[in-house]
């Protein structure tokens, strides 16, 4: 089984956000203002999208958004080699801090590759999020 990362255009992100994330909106929720200025990557399984992330950098601060694996292929460590590849990526892009915000339930998840949750929480469409960050 051939698993390849790369930079994708955002076109590509959109149906595995839409998909992943918030399946009961309209296809257009998950489009982010910013998508033209966001270096976005997907993980691959032979030719298969399965991976997404979307990193967006400021001077030498990046926040990740819309980090997504589709549901049959999650718990299988596929996105947390994505997130390894975008963290080094933005690192490559001289980041010195990292961070996103997290749905409460993954921050576990992203304790593992150093993010440190913040105070600053707050809910969004029901759903309850924490800031978490990390410098690097
Ligand atoms: C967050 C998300 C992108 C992670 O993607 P993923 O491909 O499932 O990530 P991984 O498989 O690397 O890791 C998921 C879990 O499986 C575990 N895992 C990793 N590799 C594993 C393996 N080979 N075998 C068993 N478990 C494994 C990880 O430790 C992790 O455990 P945890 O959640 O208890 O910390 C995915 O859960 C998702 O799309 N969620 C819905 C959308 C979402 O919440 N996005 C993030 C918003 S902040």
């Amino acid at each position: 089984m051939e698993i390849t990362i790369r930079k994708v255009d955002k076109e590509e992100v959109w149906e595995i956000r839409h998909k992943v994330m918030w399946p009961d909106k309209a296809f257009d929720y998950i489009k982010l203002n910013d998508d033209g200025l966001g270096m976005h990557f997907g993980l691959f399984k032979e030719s298969t999208l399965i991976s997404v992330i979307s990193l967006f950098i400021s001077n030498s601060e990046c926040q990740f958004r819309k980090f997504a694996t589709l549901h049959q292929e999650q718990g299988k460590g596929y996105g947390s080699s994505l997130l390894d590849y975008a963290m080094k990526e933005a690192q490559n892009n001289g980041v010195k801090k990292i961070w996103c915000n997290a749905r409460m339930n993954k921050a576990n998840f992203y304790k593992k590759f150093g993010l440190e949750e913040t105070n600053a929480s707050f809910i969004k469409d029901g759903k309850q999020y924490v800031i978490m960050k990390k410098y690097m």
